[in-house]
């Protein structure tokens, strides 16, 4: 089965980031900055190296400046024609999409990640679509996404991208049941959020990278109608998946490349330092630095 084109992602950053105070009490958590780009920025040049034409946000109070983000800032750019700052200029016109590409929905809550996903429905309509957690960033050397599109034009379906953890940590994530693995392609029989490690069915982690079926927006709708919490006391998109599972061809995808969970401190420091050590423009100094610290 091959996989209609995916045009659509969804980015859902309507959470509270309370795990990053007081640096989110007046700043969205995926507007930290990742040794020169905020959060957002890595999701969303992610999403358009997979082919991604249509952005959707799902936002809340105080998220503004993730708006703000990929405007066109006119005066900013004369002054740095007038200055010759070229290389500026062009790191900024990354920061561009194009008027008409680009929707904010709106959580009122913060119900959990399926309660946002649902969020977006009416700007989804009746096609494939991915979902890129911000707080999540990927180093490798193709993006991530891109590597999913490229495992769903051949099985089509779900798709999550997928990686190993510790047991002992399977408390922290969405982990699959897996019923066969060929190569990077895992079939999935079974979804649970956040099992204890003893009762897990893998270690096979849900990362925060998600192509998905429409018929998913149905299966959350009747979630949010029946206020059906799961994990965390929140509207799980998980809990939601188990319903296509079976129906739909569902595949784990262990793709290539590092995550860093920039949501969480430490993995937030790690990230700094790995992603400037990629940097050829930076690596010599920050290596040199790193050294003198430790
Ligand atoms: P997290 O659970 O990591 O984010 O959600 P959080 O709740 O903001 O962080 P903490 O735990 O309080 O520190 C992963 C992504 O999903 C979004 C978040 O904004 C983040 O980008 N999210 C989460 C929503 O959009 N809505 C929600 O109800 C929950």
């Amino acid at each position: 089965m091959s996989g209609q084109k995916v045009r659509k992602a969804v980015f859902p950053v309507a959470g509270l980031g309370t795990r990053f105070l007081p640096a989110t009490k007046a700043m969205p958590k995926e507007m930290l900055t990742l040794v020169d780009k905020p959060l957002i920025q890595y999701a969303v040049e992610e999403a358009r190296a997979a082919g991604i034409e249509e952005f959707i946000f799902v936002t809340s109070k105080g998220k503004d400046p993730l708006e703000d983000h990929f405007d066109m800032h006119s005066d900013l750019y004369r002054t740095l024609e007038a200055r010759g700052k070229t290389a500026e200029l062009e790191a900024l016109k990354k920061t561009e999409i194009p008027s008409g590409k680009l929707f904010f929905t709106r959580q009122r809550e913060p119900l959990g990640l399926g309660h946002a996903v649902w969020c977006a429905r009416s700007a989804l309509g009746n096609e494939p679509f991915a979902v890129l957690l911000p707080d999540v960033v990927v180093l490798s050397k193709t993006p991530c996404l891109e590597q999913m599109v490229d495992a769903y034009k051949t099985v089509g379906g779900n798709m999550l991208a997928v990686e190993d953890v510790p047991r002992e940590d399977t408390n922290k994530y969405g982990i699959l049941d897996v019923a066969s693995e060929n190569g990077k392609l895992a079939v999935v029989k079974g979804l649970v959020e956040k099992p204890k490690p003893e009762a897990a069915p893998s270690t096979l982690s849900i990362i925060g990278r998600y192509i998905l079926q429409p018929e998913i927006l149905q299966l959350l709708d009747n979630n949010v109608q029946k206020n059906a919490r799961g994990a965390g006391g929140e509207i799980q998109l998980t809990d939601a998946l188990v319903g296509l599972l079976g129906k739909q061809p569902f595949h784990g995808f262990r793709f290539e490349g590092k995550t860093y969970d920039c949501g969480d401190k430490v993995g937030f420091i790690e990230a700094n330092v790995a992603f400037a050590l990629s940097r050829p423009d930076l690596q010599a100094d920050v290596l040199k630095k790193l050294k003198k610290l430790v």
